[in-house]
């Protein structure tokens, strides 16, 4: 088989920045996705619906004219978010979901959520109004070693919130782990996850090969090698509970290659061809559609998109860099040449 096509595909997490640096980004998820999920972790955060608002028409002001891609808007959540705003926001269809980050977990979390009891109130709304919340699911307690974030945070968290909110709509974003793959398959149809392509292609070791590589630093950090079996058995395996969120996170090059770098990988420019190797390595490119195109929609009750995108097997060149001096942005497989391309 030496072309592919399937039904136009979502991105259900990503990171597509403001500025000067969505300038730069947001075309490359344009180009590979109908419509995606946009992360609310700006600096000050996105948190009420006039502020989503406002990032929405930035982000259409940073794509050409005409462009079809739709941005999905997420309020982030605080201990003093509004309930009656993010209802009115999801009712009028600005909103599609709010996103809980435990406070310094990661990038721009710090107004995120220390007691998670304090944003009950705002579940109960949500849970009744079937809008759903999307989790970085990982303790940020200082005690619990960092690849332990993940299975902690279910086990202490994930389990009392649902026990709490039973009906509400789950993602939990990016997993990394068995813990999670576990979790996600042992819980009812309203709880599902997402899982990016390089937490499918890379585990813990590629940090550390030779040197410090801080292109591979990502949060959640890569586990071992059996948690990235596990990840990948349940991305390819044709269940509808685990979708495609690409959590395409870029930093400038100086703010990665540093002394404290920041934690992302900017993998929007060649997603889909990252996880059409890792379906092709597995035999089951049959099941890329549902992943990437069917699973995510229909679990946020969105319609499928209508058209198709064609990947061919004939080599995506992936540059080392984007951007030029202190704008430039490394991408994920920065100079590889990948089996797959995105051709339309
Ligand atoms: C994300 C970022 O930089 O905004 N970083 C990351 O490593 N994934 C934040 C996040 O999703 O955790
Ligand atoms: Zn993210």
């Amino acid at each position: 088989m030496d072309s592919l096509i399937i039904r136009t595909p979502d991105d259900f997490h990503v990171h597509l920045r403001d500025g000067g640096m969505l300038g730069a980004v947001a075309v490359f998820t344009a180009r590979q996705f109908g419509r995606a999920i946009v992360m609310p972790n700006l600096e000050p955060p996105v948190i009420t619906t006039e502020q989503a608002l406002d990032y929405k028409s930035r982000i259409a002001a940073a794509l050409p004219a005409g462009s079809a891609f739709v941005p999905l808007m997420t309020s982030y959540l605080t201990e003093d978010s509004d309930s009656d705003d993010i209802e009115r926001g999801f009712v009028e269809g600005v909103l599609t979901a709010c996103k809980l980050y435990p406070a310094g977990a990661t990038t721009n979390s710090s107004r995120g959520v220390r007691e998670i009891e304090k944003v009950y109130p705002v579940l109960a709304v949500m849970e009744r109004i079937g809008m759903p919340l999307l989790i970085h699911g990982e303790v940020t307690d200082p005690e619990i070693d960092i690849f332990d974030r993940e299975a902690v945070f279910i086990e202490r968290i994930l389990t009392k919130l649902i026990a709490a909110f039973p009906a509400l709509k789950i993602v939990l974003e990016h997993i990394t782990t068995s813990d999670g793959v576990g979790f996600i398959e042992a819980s009812g149809g309203n709880i599902a996850a997402t899982i990016t392509p390089h937490h499918l292609e890379f585990n813990r070791n590629a940090m550390f090969q030779g040197g410090f590589r801080p292109h591979f630093y990502c949060l959640p950090i890569a586990k071992r090698e059996s948690h990235r079996l596990a990840v990948r058995r349940a991305a390819t395996s044709g269940s509808a509970k685990f979708f495609l969120g690409t959590d395409s996170a870029p930093h400038r090059q100086g703010a990665k290659e540093s002394a404290c770098g920041c934690a992302g990988v900017f993998n929007a420019p060649c997603a889909l061809e990252s996880y059409a190797k890792t379906f092709e390595e597995e035999n089951a490119l049959h099941h890329l559609e549902a992943f990437a195109s069917v699973s995510g929609a229909t679990f946020y009750g969105l319609p499928l998109n209508e058209g198709t995108i064609t990947l061919e097997r004939s080599g995506c060149d992936i540059p080392f860099t984007y951007g030029e001096g202190a704008d430039a942005v490394v991408p994920f497989h920065a100079g590889e040449t990948l089996a797959w391309k995105l051709i339309s």
